[in-house]
């Protein structure tokens, strides 16, 4: 199974800057990551440590040995922090869904069980 989604940090961007984060995503960021499971990491699944150094690997390039590019002649410090807030924001969707796919199951395992106690 595919490694869950860990509850992302709290949402503070507005949606139009979500919405340029992901247009910049899409222009510079998709031909490597993917939201899903690929070869590079899905951007979805940060961590705190991740999230705390997302600047300063997208910016300064402090994982450039490891093949991600440094994108500052690029990408603005505010381009950043959009993309950023775009996949915070595609990090609650993936989120949400595990969590209620979790409480379908939930629920009917308990409907399983209620009918197998009636009978
Ligand atoms: C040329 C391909 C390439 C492009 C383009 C690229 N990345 Fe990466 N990125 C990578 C690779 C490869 C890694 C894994 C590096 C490692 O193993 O530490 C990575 C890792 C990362 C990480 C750390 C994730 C983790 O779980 O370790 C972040 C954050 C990240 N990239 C953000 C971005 C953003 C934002 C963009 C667009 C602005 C971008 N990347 C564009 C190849 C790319």
């Amino acid at each position: 199974m595919e490694e869950s989604f860990e509850k992302p940090p709290v949402e503070t961007a507005t949606k139009a800057e979500i919405d340029a984060g992901e247009i910049k995503f899409v222009e510079e960021c998709s031909r490597c990551h993917v939201l899903g499971p690929s070869s590079t990491p899905d951007l979805r699944k940060l961590n705190a440590g991740l999230h705390a150094a997302f600047k300063d690997i997208v910016l300064k390039g402090v994982l450039a040995p490891a093949g991600m590019e440094r994108f500052d002649d690029i990408l603005s410090e505010k381009d950043v922090d959009n993309v950023h807030a775009y996949l915070i924001d595609q990090s609650w969707v993936a989120y949400r869904e595990q969590e209620a796919a979790a409480g379908h199951a939930s629920a009917a395992a308990a409907h399983a069980e209620a009918a197998t106690a009636h009978k």
